[in-house]
């Protein structure tokens, strides 16, 4: 099996990383070879949403993505979408909702989130629960990501926040 070279934009920082094996995950690259580990590795099967991350735009699970696929694409991780001074809007209002328990689901439901609220500026309850059903939180009942979502929904429309990665 031959190992690879991989070059990508993370976070808008250029990235190259060196002897990626075949069948390696983006997720993987990102937690063990970068030190990114706000998307975490729950069920590595595509069923929980905890490793969401955006490729070129589009959340995708980085546990079903291999390394390869990233090769001269642009990745945003969670901790892409704050600035070095202050949260997203969006991780604001999980920390102010109450909505993170232990935490594992959360990254991803904020990436998600993110994206949701980058198409739909007042989502209702329905279509929240609708667009965030791939995320799996075993915690929170899910009333409290309710009440974030709608949080950060007003907080992203009253600043007049652009979305976008
Ligand atoms: S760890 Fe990727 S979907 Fe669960
Ligand atoms: S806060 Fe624990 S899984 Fe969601």
């Amino acid at each position: 099996m031959s190992a690879m070279r991989i070059g990508c934009t993370i976070n808008g920082r250029r990235e190259e990383i060196h002897d990626v094996w075949e069948g390696e995950s983006l997720l993987f690259v990102l937690r063990e070879r970068l030190g990114l580990r706000g998307a975490k590795n729950a069920c590595e099967q595509g069923e929980c949403g905890s490793c969401t991350v955006y490729l070129d735009g589009l959340p995708v699970c980085a546990c079903l993505v291999a390394a390869g696929q990233a090769e001269g694409r642009t990745v945003v991780t969670v901790e892409g979408l704050s600035d070095e001074v202050s949260l997203h809007p969006v991780q604001q209002a999980f920390l102010e909702a109450g909505a993170v328990q232990c935490g594992f689901c959360t990254p991803g439901l904020i990436v998600a989130t993110h994206d949701l609220l980058s198409h739909a500026v007042r989502p209702s309850d329905a279509e929240i629960r609708e667009r965030l059903a791939g995320n799996l939180c075993r915690c929170t009942g899910y009333e409290k990501i309710l009440v974030a979502v709608r949080r950060a929904a007003d907080a992203l429309a009253g600043a007049g926040v652009p979305i976008d990665t």
